[in-house]
């Protein structure tokens, strides 16, 4: 696996925030790249699917303007904004779209990323995602410097589940999240939602 570029830091007396430079990704099978106009028709009919429907907060209907909207603007714009960036997964031989791992809600000082995935329909059950997340956080963690992968899936949501655990990711505790004077420690995850009130 080869990334491409990196990271433009800060520089001189006006700093620039940091974004990721535009990148490709390659593990042996799946070159990882920018999302193009040749992905809108895949996007659409990808993000059309029910499966993704249920589980991601999508435009439903998801209509070929989202698609062209996502291919050749928003996700771009995440990237030079900062929040993070997504990635087209491909086939290495017809160059299809086969699905997407992106990153999201970068947090640059804690050095602590999201990532977020789907699969198109076509390309389920063949390992696409476990192979490009793992491609993802080994560049992240790895070349980037980045200190936390964060993953979250609904708790329904098994295969993503799987996704995560065969990716290499551990759940329960955010390892690795945060600092204090001795350096970095395991965060625990806790939650309080307005149904939690009612008993206080
Ligand atoms: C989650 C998702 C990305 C996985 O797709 P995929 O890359 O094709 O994953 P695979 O089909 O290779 O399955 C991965 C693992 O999950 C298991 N799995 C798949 N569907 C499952 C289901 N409905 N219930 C239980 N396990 C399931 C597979 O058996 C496999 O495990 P195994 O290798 O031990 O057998 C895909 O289902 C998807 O796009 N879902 C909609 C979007 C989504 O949920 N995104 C994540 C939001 S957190």
């Amino acid at each position: 696996m080869a990334a491409s570029r990196s990271v433009r830091l800060s520089t001189g007396s006006s700093p620039v925030p940091p974004i990721f430079l535009e990148t490709v990704l390659r593990t042996d099978r799946l070159p990882l790249r920018p999302f193009t106009a040749k992905d809108v028709n895949d996007t659409r009919a990808a993000c059309s699917d029910e499966l993704t429907q249920r589980w991601l907060p999508l435009p439903d209907p998801y209509t070929t303007e989202h698609a062209a909207s996502w291919c050749t603007d928003v996700s771009h714009r995440l990237r030079t904004s900062g929040d993070g960036m997504h990635f087209a997964v491909t086939d290495g031989d017809s160059e299809q779209l086969l699905g997407t791992s992106g990153l999201k809600k970068t947090d640059w000082p804690a050095r602590v990323s999201e990532v977020g995935y789907w699969t198109a329909p076509w390309a389920r059950g063949c390992g696409v995602t476990v192979e490009a997340t793992r491609a993802l956080g080994e560049w992240l963690l790895g070349e980037r410097g980045f200190q936390q992968l964060q993953l979250f899936a609904a708790t329904g949501n098994t295969a993503s589940q799987r996704i995560a655990e065969k990716a290499g990711f551990q759940e329960g505790v955010l390892r690795n999240a945060g600092y204090i004077r001795t350096g970095r420690v395991d965060l625990f995850v806790f939650s309080l939602v307005p149904d939690d009130l009612s008993g206080i």
